[in-house]
């Protein structure tokens, strides 16, 4: 079997930037290794994610319970892993992650009562992990970016028009609230927190990629 390594956080918080560097430092060091990004949007088993999230079930995150939108994600990454990596994953290689099931507990256990957290996390693992079957990842690196910091990213991206934010993006209560299932999660679960925002600002590319690679037990490039 390979490892599956996860990099997570919320919108913005450089998962693209940081997968790709990771993955070329592995490639550099002729590991075999493939990259995969959820939701997989090229993939018509992302229909009802795409749905969700242009708002056809309603407006607000919470027209969705956190049951119904986490079984979206995961039927869309069981489709993911049967098609295009699982092959991959069972003869050895390393699947990195930009995002994984981990989303789910920052943005789906949000919509949950405190006192349901730990049931509601439990619920997750079960479905991906042993239901559907899909591998436990091996390293969770959770990029921890301020929503403040994060939104200005994910707006410069968007070059400032705002309508091109999906509804989690553009709901800055929810987010916040994402941020905190997110140290919960991370803690619970054990994931690995990189603080990529140092004296209020994000620190360089390179010095948080480093920092990962480390991490995953190599020097970067
Ligand atoms: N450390 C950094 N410093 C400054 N800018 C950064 C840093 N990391 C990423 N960025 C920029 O921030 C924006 C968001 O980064 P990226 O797309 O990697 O985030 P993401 O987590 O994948 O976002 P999303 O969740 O929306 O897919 C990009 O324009 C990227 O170039
Ligand atoms: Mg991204």
């Amino acid at each position: 079997m390979g490892k599956v390594i996860v990099i997570e956080g919320l919108d913005g918080s450089g998962k693209a930037t940081q997968t790709e560097r990771l993955y070329q430092t592995l490639k550099s060091k002729g590991v075999d290794v493939l990259r995969v990004s959820f939701p997989d949007y090229d993939s018509p088993s992302s229909a009802l994610v795409k749905m969700y999230l242009n708002g056809e079930f309603g407006s607000a995150p919470d027209d969705v319970n956190g049951y119904a939108a986490a079984s979206f994600y995961a039927v869309d990454r069981y489709a993911s892993y049967k098609k295009d990596w699982g092959r991959a994953y069972a003869d050895g290689a390393v699947i990195l992650c930009d995002r994984y099931a981990t989303s789910n507990a920052v943005y789906q256990m949000t919509k949950v009562d405190e006192a349901e957290r730990e049931e509601y996390l439990r619920w997750l693992e079960d479905l991906e992990y042993n239901r559907l079957g899909i591998p436990r990842p091996d390293l969770v690196i959770y990029l921890d970016v301020p929503t403040e910091i994060s939104q200005s990213l994910m707006s410069r991206r968007y070059d400032g028009d705002e309508s091109k934010k999906d509804l989690h993006e553009r709901n800055l209560s929810y987010l916040a609230k994402c941020s905190q299932s997110a140290r919960y999660s991370a803690q619970k679960l054990g994931w690995s927190v990189i603080s990529c925002v140092k004296d209020g600002k994000m620190r360089d590319i390179d010095d948080i990629s480093r920092e990962i690679a480390a991490m995953c037990g190599f020097a970067a490039e």
